[in-house]
């Protein structure tokens, strides 16, 4: 490696990953009738938001970015870090609602069916909203404010994050369990 790495490098290309999962999760919602749901491939996607965007990705933004900002005088309970914070708490709501109706759905009934519907709609929503005012404003923020110092600093904090286990899972696991969505649902 040796050239220098940005704070917010890894975080925008996982953001593109996250993106193309939410595009599978967008054709799963619009899949005919409801009864004929591919529930394992929903199943597998809600591992994915889970367990990579929230443990791995979201973690690293709010354990050592976030942080990082604050300690260079971003507030943390006003301003972009409370709004992306609080989408993250939203989102993770979202997600618990999405996997709590597939454990119901299992039974065949249509009523959380409806609640896996409107918990996907509601988080493809707000997480590419969220995802864009991260890249576009925050994220530019950040690579201004932080030093080569800082960033060298991030960039191995985010690598050890990146080598844990999430339940079990390495990251690369979960980015081939994307990469097999990807392959059924996504697009070209
Ligand atoms: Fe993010």
């Amino acid at each position: 490696m040796g050239e220098s790495r940005s704070a917010t490098g890894m975080l925008r290309e996982e953001h593109q990953l996250i993106l193309r999962v939410l595009d599978v999760l967008q054709s799963l919602v619009e899949k005919g009738d409801v009864g004929e749901w591919d529930l394992e491939a929903w199943g597998d996607c809600v591992a994915f938001f889970r367990l990579f965007a929230d443990a791995c990705h979201h973690g690293k933004e709010e354990d050592l970015l976030f942080p990082e900002l604050e300690a260079r005088g971003m507030p943390r309970d006003s301003g972009p870090i409370a709004v992306m914070l609080y989408e993250h708490k939203q989102g993770r709501a979202l997600v618990a609602q999405m996997a709590g109706a597939l454990g119901g759905a299992e039974s065949g009934e249509i009523e959380p069916l409806n609640r896996l519907e409107h918990a996907a709609r509601a988080y493809l929503e707000l997480l590419r909203a969220h995802i864009y005012k991260e890249d576009n404003h925050l994220f530019n923020m950040a690579d201004f404010m932080v030093d080569k110092a800082g960033c060298d600093r991030l960039c191995a904090q985010y690598d050890v994050v990146c080598a844990r286990r999430f339940e079990g899972r390495a990251k690369e696991d979960l980015e081939n369990l994307a990469g097999n969505l990807l392959d059924r649902f996504g697009h070209p």
